[in-house]
Protein backbone atom coordinates (compact mmCIF):
# COMPACT_ATOMS: atom_id res chain seq x y z
CA UNK A 1 0.00 0.00 0.00
CA UNK A 2 1.18 3.51 -0.52
CA UNK A 3 2.19 6.26 2.37
CA UNK A 4 -0.06 9.01 0.31
CA UNK A 5 -1.22 11.07 3.14
CA UNK A 6 -4.72 10.64 4.33
CA UNK A 7 -5.48 14.47 4.18
CA UNK A 8 -4.38 16.82 2.04
CA UNK A 9 -4.82 21.06 2.32
CA UNK A 10 -6.31 22.57 -0.83
CA UNK A 11 -5.88 26.49 -1.67
CA UNK A 12 -7.98 27.66 -3.86
CA UNK A 13 -6.30 30.53 -6.29
CA UNK A 14 -9.13 31.48 -8.84
CA UNK A 15 -9.88 34.54 -7.61
CA UNK A 16 -6.24 35.85 -7.69
CA UNK A 17 -4.25 33.76 -10.25
CA UNK A 18 -6.77 33.40 -11.89
CA UNK A 19 -8.81 36.40 -12.46
CA UNK A 20 -5.60 38.11 -13.19
CA UNK A 21 -5.28 36.75 -16.30
CA UNK A 22 -8.89 37.90 -17.32
CA UNK A 23 -10.47 40.39 -18.82
CA UNK A 24 -11.15 42.78 -15.57
CA UNK A 25 -13.82 41.50 -13.40
CA UNK A 26 -15.97 44.21 -11.43
CA UNK A 27 -15.18 43.80 -7.21
CA UNK A 28 -18.99 42.50 -6.95
CA UNK A 29 -18.24 39.77 -9.12
CA UNK A 30 -15.29 38.58 -7.48
CA UNK A 31 -16.43 38.84 -3.93
CA UNK A 32 -19.30 37.04 -5.11
CA UNK A 33 -17.37 33.84 -6.57
CA UNK A 34 -15.11 34.35 -3.03
CA UNK A 35 -18.53 33.79 -0.89
CA UNK A 36 -19.44 31.15 -3.09
CA UNK A 37 -16.40 29.25 -2.76
CA UNK A 38 -16.18 29.62 1.18
CA UNK A 39 -19.26 27.82 1.30
CA UNK A 40 -17.59 25.00 -0.38
CA UNK A 41 -15.59 23.67 2.80
CA UNK A 42 -12.07 25.32 1.39
CA UNK A 43 -10.72 26.82 4.18
CA UNK A 44 -7.60 28.44 2.26
CA UNK A 45 -8.76 30.66 -1.04
CA UNK A 46 -6.59 32.77 -1.91
CA UNK A 47 -8.20 36.35 -2.95
CA UNK A 48 -6.43 39.37 -4.40
CA UNK A 49 -2.91 40.59 -4.43
CA UNK A 50 -1.62 43.79 -3.77
CA UNK A 51 -0.17 44.65 -6.85
CA UNK A 52 0.60 47.67 -8.90
CA UNK A 53 -2.68 48.00 -10.98
CA UNK A 54 -0.66 49.10 -14.38
CA UNK A 55 1.44 46.08 -13.80
CA UNK A 56 -1.51 43.60 -13.66
CA UNK A 57 -4.63 45.52 -13.71
CA UNK A 58 -7.41 42.75 -13.15
CA UNK A 59 -6.09 43.17 -9.63
CA UNK A 60 -7.23 46.57 -8.72
CA UNK A 61 -9.78 47.02 -6.17
CA UNK A 62 -8.03 44.72 -3.87
CA UNK A 63 -8.91 46.75 -0.57
CA UNK A 64 -12.59 46.64 -1.92
CA UNK A 65 -12.82 42.70 -2.14
CA UNK A 66 -10.91 42.78 0.85
CA UNK A 67 -13.62 44.13 2.58
CA UNK A 68 -15.98 43.03 0.70
CA UNK A 69 -16.50 39.40 1.06
CA UNK A 70 -18.75 37.93 4.03
CA UNK A 71 -15.50 36.33 6.07
CA UNK A 72 -16.53 32.41 7.08
CA UNK A 73 -14.59 31.19 10.35
CA UNK A 74 -12.60 29.17 9.84
CA UNK A 75 -11.74 30.13 6.27
CA UNK A 76 -8.35 31.80 5.74
CA UNK A 77 -8.37 34.93 2.91
CA UNK A 78 -4.96 35.48 1.52
CA UNK A 79 -3.16 37.84 -0.53
CA UNK A 80 -0.58 37.94 -2.60
CA UNK A 81 2.68 40.61 -2.40
CA UNK A 82 5.35 41.29 -4.75
CA UNK A 83 6.93 43.72 -1.91
CA UNK A 84 7.59 45.54 1.27
CA UNK A 85 4.32 48.19 -0.15
CA UNK A 86 1.97 45.10 -1.20
CA UNK A 87 2.58 43.71 2.34
CA UNK A 88 1.37 46.77 4.10
CA UNK A 89 -1.54 47.39 1.59
CA UNK A 90 -2.26 43.72 1.99
CA UNK A 91 -2.13 44.12 5.71
CA UNK A 92 -4.69 47.19 5.78
CA UNK A 93 -6.64 45.69 3.91
CA UNK A 94 -7.15 42.95 6.47
CA UNK A 95 -5.39 39.59 3.95
CA UNK A 96 -5.35 36.98 7.05
CA UNK A 97 -1.70 35.83 5.80
CA UNK A 98 0.82 37.11 2.91
CA UNK A 99 2.33 35.51 0.10
CA UNK A 100 5.23 36.79 -0.99
CA UNK A 101 6.37 35.94 -4.46
CA UNK A 102 9.86 35.63 -5.88
CA UNK A 103 11.18 33.86 -8.98
CA UNK A 104 13.67 31.65 -8.81
CA UNK A 105 15.15 32.92 -12.51
CA UNK A 106 16.55 36.33 -12.73
CA UNK A 107 14.53 37.21 -16.04
CA UNK A 108 11.41 36.25 -14.79
CA UNK A 109 11.65 38.34 -11.47
CA UNK A 110 12.60 41.07 -13.39
CA UNK A 111 9.92 40.71 -15.87
CA UNK A 112 7.53 40.00 -13.32
CA UNK A 113 8.60 42.63 -9.79
CA UNK A 114 11.33 44.89 -11.56
CA UNK A 115 13.95 44.07 -9.74
CA UNK A 116 17.09 41.35 -9.36
CA UNK A 117 16.00 38.23 -7.17
CA UNK A 118 19.18 39.77 -4.97
CA UNK A 119 16.85 42.77 -4.67
CA UNK A 120 13.64 40.63 -4.06
CA UNK A 121 15.22 38.61 -1.49
CA UNK A 122 16.63 41.71 0.99
CA UNK A 123 12.89 42.74 0.49
CA UNK A 124 11.62 39.84 1.74
CA UNK A 125 12.91 40.54 5.39
CA UNK A 126 10.51 43.42 5.31
CA UNK A 127 7.33 41.61 4.15
CA UNK A 128 7.95 39.29 7.00
CA UNK A 129 8.44 41.85 9.43
CA UNK A 130 5.64 43.93 8.12
CA UNK A 131 3.29 40.39 8.30
CA UNK A 132 4.55 39.20 11.01
CA UNK A 133 4.41 42.32 13.11
CA UNK A 134 0.72 42.11 12.24
CA UNK A 135 -0.02 38.87 13.20
CA UNK A 136 -0.31 37.27 9.94
CA UNK A 137 1.57 34.05 8.60
CA UNK A 138 4.03 35.12 5.46
CA UNK A 139 4.12 32.28 2.99
CA UNK A 140 7.12 32.68 0.15
CA UNK A 141 6.31 31.46 -3.14
CA UNK A 142 9.31 30.52 -5.62
CA UNK A 143 8.02 30.83 -9.09
CA UNK A 144 9.49 29.42 -12.11
CA UNK A 145 10.29 26.31 -9.81
CA UNK A 146 9.45 23.72 -12.31
CA UNK A 147 11.29 26.07 -15.72
CA UNK A 148 11.35 29.41 -16.70
CA UNK A 149 9.41 30.99 -20.17
CA UNK A 150 12.70 33.01 -20.42
CA UNK A 151 15.68 30.81 -19.40
CA UNK A 152 14.13 27.19 -20.22
CA UNK A 153 15.22 24.82 -17.36
CA UNK A 154 15.85 26.15 -13.74
CA UNK A 155 18.46 23.91 -11.69
CA UNK A 156 16.69 22.60 -8.53
CA UNK A 157 19.53 23.38 -6.77
CA UNK A 158 19.13 27.19 -7.36
CA UNK A 159 15.34 26.99 -6.38
CA UNK A 160 16.23 25.22 -3.40
CA UNK A 161 18.94 28.04 -2.88
CA UNK A 162 16.39 30.88 -3.53
CA UNK A 163 13.89 29.10 -0.49
CA UNK A 164 16.46 29.25 1.91
CA UNK A 165 17.15 32.63 1.31
CA UNK A 166 13.02 32.94 2.06
CA UNK A 167 13.48 30.72 5.10
CA UNK A 168 16.66 32.48 6.20
CA UNK A 169 14.15 35.88 5.65
CA UNK A 170 11.74 34.24 8.29
CA UNK A 171 8.85 33.06 5.86
CA UNK A 172 6.70 30.76 7.73
CA UNK A 173 6.77 28.12 4.79
CA UNK A 174 7.12 27.59 1.10
CA UNK A 175 5.65 27.05 -1.80
CA UNK A 176 6.59 25.75 -5.42
CA UNK A 177 5.22 27.69 -8.45
CA UNK A 178 5.09 25.71 -11.63
CA UNK A 179 4.40 29.34 -13.40
CA UNK A 180 4.11 28.06 -16.92
CA UNK A 181 2.99 24.30 -16.29
CA UNK A 182 6.22 22.72 -17.28
CA UNK A 183 6.42 20.78 -14.33
CA UNK A 184 6.43 16.79 -14.80
CA UNK A 185 6.85 14.12 -11.89
CA UNK A 186 10.32 13.55 -12.77
CA UNK A 187 10.65 17.29 -12.37
CA UNK A 188 8.57 17.45 -8.86
CA UNK A 189 10.92 14.38 -8.09
CA UNK A 190 14.02 16.27 -8.43
CA UNK A 191 12.87 19.09 -6.75
CA UNK A 192 11.90 17.59 -3.96
CA UNK A 193 15.28 15.58 -3.82
CA UNK A 194 16.67 18.96 -4.13
CA UNK A 195 14.89 20.35 -1.16
CA UNK A 196 15.57 17.31 1.03
CA UNK A 197 19.21 17.64 0.56
CA UNK A 198 18.96 21.82 1.42
CA UNK A 199 16.98 20.01 4.78
CA UNK A 200 13.50 21.63 3.30
CA UNK A 201 11.24 18.98 3.98
CA UNK A 202 7.94 18.02 2.54
CA UNK A 203 5.93 18.90 5.45
CA UNK A 204 7.10 22.61 4.49
CA UNK A 205 6.22 22.45 0.94
CA UNK A 206 3.48 23.43 -0.87
CA UNK A 207 2.94 23.27 -4.77
CA UNK A 208 1.11 25.35 -7.22
CA UNK A 209 0.88 23.73 -10.80
CA UNK A 210 -0.33 24.67 -13.82
CA UNK A 211 -2.03 22.45 -16.78
CA UNK A 212 -0.72 24.16 -19.81
CA UNK A 213 0.69 20.48 -20.73
CA UNK A 214 -1.93 18.41 -18.89
CA UNK A 215 0.35 17.11 -16.35
CA UNK A 216 -1.15 18.96 -13.65
CA UNK A 217 -2.73 16.01 -11.53
CA UNK A 218 -0.03 13.43 -12.95
CA UNK A 219 2.50 15.81 -10.42
CA UNK A 220 0.01 15.64 -7.88
CA UNK A 221 -0.04 12.29 -7.33
CA UNK A 222 3.93 12.69 -7.83
CA UNK A 223 4.13 14.85 -4.92
CA UNK A 224 1.47 12.87 -2.96
CA UNK A 225 4.00 9.51 -2.82
CA UNK A 226 6.63 12.66 -1.20
CA UNK A 227 4.33 13.03 1.06
CA UNK A 228 3.27 16.88 -0.08
CA UNK A 229 -0.01 17.81 1.64
CA UNK A 230 -0.28 21.08 0.34
CA UNK A 231 -1.62 22.53 -3.46
CA UNK A 232 -3.24 25.05 -4.66
CA UNK A 233 -6.03 25.03 -7.96
CA UNK A 234 -7.71 27.40 -9.60
CA UNK A 235 -11.76 26.70 -10.16
CA UNK A 236 -13.10 25.66 -13.47
CA UNK A 237 -9.19 26.27 -14.41
CA UNK A 238 -9.36 29.82 -14.79
CA UNK A 239 -5.79 31.12 -14.63
CA UNK A 240 -2.25 31.75 -16.09
CA UNK A 241 0.50 34.21 -15.57
CA UNK A 242 0.26 37.64 -17.41
CA UNK A 243 4.24 37.90 -17.53
CA UNK A 244 4.80 33.84 -18.86
CA UNK A 245 4.11 33.55 -22.23
CA UNK A 246 1.55 30.72 -23.12
CA UNK A 247 0.62 29.62 -19.42
CA UNK A 248 -2.23 28.74 -19.05
CA UNK A 249 -4.55 27.66 -16.30
CA UNK A 250 -4.20 26.22 -12.36
CA UNK A 251 -4.81 22.64 -11.91
CA UNK A 252 -9.02 22.46 -11.88
CA UNK A 253 -10.01 22.39 -8.27
CA UNK A 254 -13.06 20.37 -8.92
CA UNK A 255 -11.11 17.62 -11.09
CA UNK A 256 -8.34 17.93 -8.36
CA UNK A 257 -10.97 17.31 -5.55
CA UNK A 258 -12.65 14.39 -7.35
CA UNK A 259 -9.21 12.59 -7.47
CA UNK A 260 -8.59 13.38 -4.12
CA UNK A 261 -12.20 11.86 -3.04
CA UNK A 262 -11.81 9.30 -5.14
CA UNK A 263 -8.04 8.22 -3.63
CA UNK A 264 -9.80 8.64 -0.20
CA UNK A 265 -7.51 12.00 0.59
CA UNK A 266 -9.59 13.68 2.57
CA UNK A 267 -9.83 17.43 1.29
CA UNK A 268 -13.50 18.47 3.48
CA UNK A 269 -14.61 20.26 0.64
CA UNK A 270 -17.87 19.26 -1.10
CA UNK A 271 -17.32 18.45 -4.46
CA UNK A 272 -21.13 19.18 -5.65
CA UNK A 273 -20.76 22.27 -4.60
CA UNK A 274 -17.38 22.89 -5.94
CA UNK A 275 -18.42 22.03 -9.26
CA UNK A 276 -21.73 24.66 -8.92
CA UNK A 277 -18.67 27.38 -8.50
CA UNK A 278 -16.77 26.24 -11.58
CA UNK A 279 -20.74 27.10 -12.96
CA UNK A 280 -20.71 30.56 -11.59
CA UNK A 281 -16.95 31.17 -12.58
CA UNK A 282 -17.80 30.65 -16.11
CA UNK A 283 -20.72 32.71 -16.25
CA UNK A 284 -18.45 35.37 -14.72
CA UNK A 285 -15.55 35.16 -17.00
CA UNK A 286 -18.11 34.23 -19.86
CA UNK A 287 -16.17 31.80 -21.43
CA UNK A 288 -16.18 28.03 -21.19
CA UNK A 289 -13.09 26.96 -18.77
CA UNK A 290 -11.09 23.79 -18.86
CA UNK A 291 -12.54 21.99 -16.34
CA UNK A 292 -12.71 18.16 -17.05
CA UNK A 293 -15.60 17.67 -14.45
CA UNK A 294 -17.63 20.25 -15.53
CA UNK A 295 -17.71 19.01 -19.24
CA UNK A 296 -17.88 15.24 -18.08
CA UNK A 297 -21.47 15.83 -16.93
CA UNK A 298 -21.52 13.83 -14.04
CA UNK A 299 -18.49 12.57 -11.46
CA UNK A 300 -17.80 8.57 -11.24
CA UNK A 301 -19.24 6.66 -8.51
CA UNK A 302 -16.47 5.82 -5.54
CA UNK A 303 -16.54 2.14 -4.91
CA UNK A 304 -15.40 0.74 -1.30
CA UNK A 305 -11.97 0.02 -1.27
N1 LIG B 1 0.81 47.76 -4.90
C1 LIG B 1 0.36 48.88 -5.46
N2 LIG B 1 1.14 49.87 -5.92
C2 LIG B 1 2.47 49.69 -5.79
C3 LIG B 1 3.01 48.54 -5.21
C4 LIG B 1 2.12 47.55 -4.76
N3 LIG B 1 2.56 46.42 -4.21
N4 LIG B 1 4.33 48.65 -5.21
C5 LIG B 1 4.64 49.80 -5.78
N5 LIG B 1 3.51 50.45 -6.13
C6 LIG B 1 3.38 51.77 -6.77
C7 LIG B 1 4.31 52.79 -6.17
O1 LIG B 1 3.72 53.41 -5.06
C8 LIG B 1 4.48 53.75 -7.31
O2 LIG B 1 3.34 54.56 -7.42
P1 LIG B 1 3.43 56.08 -7.88
O3 LIG B 1 3.98 56.06 -9.27
O4 LIG B 1 2.02 56.57 -7.79
O5 LIG B 1 4.37 56.71 -6.89
C9 LIG B 1 4.51 52.82 -8.52
O6 LIG B 1 3.80 51.65 -8.12
C10 LIG B 1 5.90 52.47 -8.97
O7 LIG B 1 6.64 51.98 -7.84
P2 LIG B 1 7.97 51.10 -8.01
O8 LIG B 1 8.43 50.68 -6.67
O9 LIG B 1 8.94 51.86 -8.89
O10 LIG B 1 7.41 49.83 -8.72
P3 LIG B 1 7.75 49.27 -10.17
O11 LIG B 1 7.14 50.13 -11.20
O12 LIG B 1 9.18 48.93 -10.26
O13 LIG B 1 6.89 47.89 -10.15
C11 LIG B 1 5.96 46.13 -8.80
C12 LIG B 1 7.21 46.90 -9.21
C13 LIG B 1 6.43 44.97 -7.97
C14 LIG B 1 5.06 47.03 -7.99
C15 LIG B 1 5.19 45.67 -10.07
O14 LIG B 1 6.08 45.12 -11.00
C16 LIG B 1 4.13 44.65 -9.72
O15 LIG B 1 3.12 44.98 -9.14
N6 LIG B 1 4.33 43.37 -10.10
C17 LIG B 1 3.42 42.32 -9.76
C18 LIG B 1 3.30 41.36 -10.91
C19 LIG B 1 2.31 40.26 -10.60
O16 LIG B 1 1.39 40.41 -9.82
N7 LIG B 1 2.50 39.12 -11.26
C20 LIG B 1 1.63 38.02 -11.13
C21 LIG B 1 1.76 37.31 -9.83
S1 LIG B 1 3.15 36.24 -9.80
ZN1 LIG C 1 0.16 30.41 -11.01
Amino acid sequence: MSSRPARVDVREVGPRDGLQNEAPVPVDQRVRLIDALSATGLRFIEAASFVSPTAIPPMAGAPEVMAGIRRRPGVVYSALVPNPKGAELATAAGADELELVVSASETHNQKNVRRSVADSLVGARDVVEIGHGAGLAVEAIVSTAFGCPYEGDVEPERVAQVAGHLLDAGADRLSFGDTTGMATPRRVDDLVDALERAGITSDRIGLHFHNTRGTALANVVSALDRGVTRFDASIGGLGGCPYAPGASGNAVTEDLVHMLDDMEIETGIDLDALVDCARLAQEIVGRELPSALLHAGARTRRYES
